[in-house]
């Protein structure tokens, strides 16, 4: 397994700002699968779902995923939705240490209100949306995840400090 760390978790729990402040803490690399398929595709992810659809997203995702394989070191934030398939989560098992940042529907409605950056989320009911795909994802992220954190009521520093301490024990474990 390699030594990398994998954050999962739906839109709006953090991902992001949490792969950047560990990034920073640890000095590893942050990649963030997002901005590697903008940067591949060459249009934002709104553009991509408005002009190949989701199903084309989900294939680029599976490549760029695919291409991680021989990163070591990194912190690896990923897209909500990455979970969706056995050979995605099969991949981020590999990458390494699979955190899975949780937080309630309404939190997440609340963290996600501002942004237009999430074409699932633009629709006339985002809080259906969110609490209908958190149904059929949740089971997906505990399946794919060695841990689970809710970040509802944790500072970020707090998140970063849990996710080093118990990286760095199960790290130690694989030797
Ligand atoms: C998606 C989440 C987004 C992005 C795309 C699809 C999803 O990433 O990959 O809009 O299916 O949940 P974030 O989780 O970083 O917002």
């Amino acid at each position: 397994m390699s030594n990398n760390i994998v954050l999962v978790g739906f839109m709006g729990t953090g991902k992001s700002t949490i792969g950047w402040q560990l990034s920073k803490r640890l000095n590893y690399k942050l990649i963030d699968t997002d901005q590697l398929i903008v940067k591949r595709c060459g249009r934002p992810i709104p553009q991509i779902f408005e002009e190949d659809g989701e199903a084309a997203f989900r294939e680029i995702e599976t490549a760029v995923l695919k291409d991680l394989l021989s990163c070591r070191g990194h912190i690896i934030s990923t897209g909500g939705g990455i979970i969706g398939s056995e050979e995605n989560r099969r991949f981020l098992r590999e990458l390494g240490y699979v955190i899975w940042l949780c937080a309630s529907p309404e939190e997440i409605l609340d963290r996600t209100a501002r942004n237009t950056n999430r074409p699932l989320l633009n629709n006339n009911d985002p809080e259906g949306t969110i609490r209908c795909l958190l149904e059929k994802r949740n089971p997906l992220y505990r399946q794919v995840s060695h841990l689970k954190i809710n970040t509802d009521q944790l500072c970020f520093e707090e998140i970063c400090m849990g996710i080093t301490e118990s990286a760095s024990y199960h790290f130690s474990q694989q030797d």
